[in-house]
């Protein structure tokens, strides 16, 4: 049975735990699995860490790839999406996905026999998920008892750290706006994960409330690709959601921000938050690359 990995949720919660351990030793040695396969990567929307990480990972596990942009696929628009995958299934051994909507990502899935990666999608980021457990593992240690706090918009990458926190047993807060909460689906497996881990997922709506006692400090931009014409209203929505200094001496003396990237000052984070001594966001950029290479190890084995 092939495996696809559109959610972190399609991994169990031993499984997130287990490639979060592989991630790291596959910083120090590398294994194959892709001798010999060919893995096409089709983005619909823009990509620096996650078109560069996975194309020098595929290498690295012994394998090759293609990159099809927007403009060469025109998913859903030159031809449905399910021929298009049916096509791509004939040639290559898997496909590396960024797409506008989530669905898209379900329907290649299920018209392919082989494994299907979300490389960002509007309800999740999963792979960037498996990075920021990993960094934070790297940086804390353990997970249990840890608060990761994340302030900001409940989007693709909010969603998944939330599931992911809860799978490996960390506690994880979202301060966000009223309007602006991760997707009651995405929040009900948070829950159940939480339940079963002993952990706590939980909605505040003041930053201040969130960052309290954290571990982990995290944001994310407030206006995601695709969004760009919510900008004025997401702006004014999210204007007291700014990580500054100011708002981390809510959080423990060793806490540690995180940002997936890219990151906009002046807006979610102030000026030089990004170079802040707490900040580990370069150590999270490298991370995409070991996470991912620990998830095709897991789906191409
Ligand atoms: N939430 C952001 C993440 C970018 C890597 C977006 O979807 O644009």
């Amino acid at each position: 049975m092939k495996k696809d990995f559109l959610s972190v949720s399609d991994f169990t919660s031993s499984e997130v735990a287990d490639v979060v351990r592989q991630a790291e030793s596959l910083r120090r040695s590398m294994v194959r699995p892709l001798e010999g396969k060919i893995v096409a990567l089709l983005f619909e929307k823009p990509s620096l860490r996650t078109r560069v990480s996975f194309e020098i990972g595929i290498r690295q596990l012994g394998g090759d790839c293609m990159y099809l942009s927007k403009e060469d696929v025109n998913l859903g628009v030159r031809e449905p999406v399910e021929d298009v995958a049916r096509v791509l299934d004939r040639w290559v051994d898997g496909i590396v996905a960024r797409v506008n909507e989530h669905e898209s990502l379900v329907t290649m899935a299920s018209h392919m026999n082989v494994p299907v990666i979300n490389a960002l999608s509007d309800l999740e980021h999963p792979c960037q998920a498996m990075a920021d457990l990993q960094t934070i593992a790297q940086h804390k240690g353990a997970f249990a008892g840890l608060r990761v706090a994340y302030i900001g918009d409940g989007n693709n990458v909010a969603a998944s750290l939330a599931v992911g926190c809860a799978s490996v047993g960390a506690d994880f807060v979202i301060a966000n706006p009223p309007a602006y909460g991760i997707p009651d689906s995405v929040w009900g497996t948070a829950m159940q994960r939480a339940e079963a881990s002993g952990s706590s997922v939980t909605r505040v709506e003041m930053p201040e409330d969130a960052a309290q006692g954290a571990d982990v400090v995290y944001t994310d931009t407030w206006v995601s690709m695709g969004q760009e014409t919510e900008r004025v209203e997401r702006v004014k929505a999210f204007a007291n959601y700014q990580v500054s200094p100011a708002l981390m001496e809510y959080a423990k003396p060793d806490c540690i921000f995180m940002h997936d990237m890219p990151a906009y000052a002046g807006a979610e984070i102030s000026e030089g938050m990004i170079d802040d001594p707490r900040s580990v966001v370069f150590d999270q950029a490298e991370n995409r690359l070991h996470a991912q290479n620990a998830v095709m190890v897991a789906l191409f084995k």
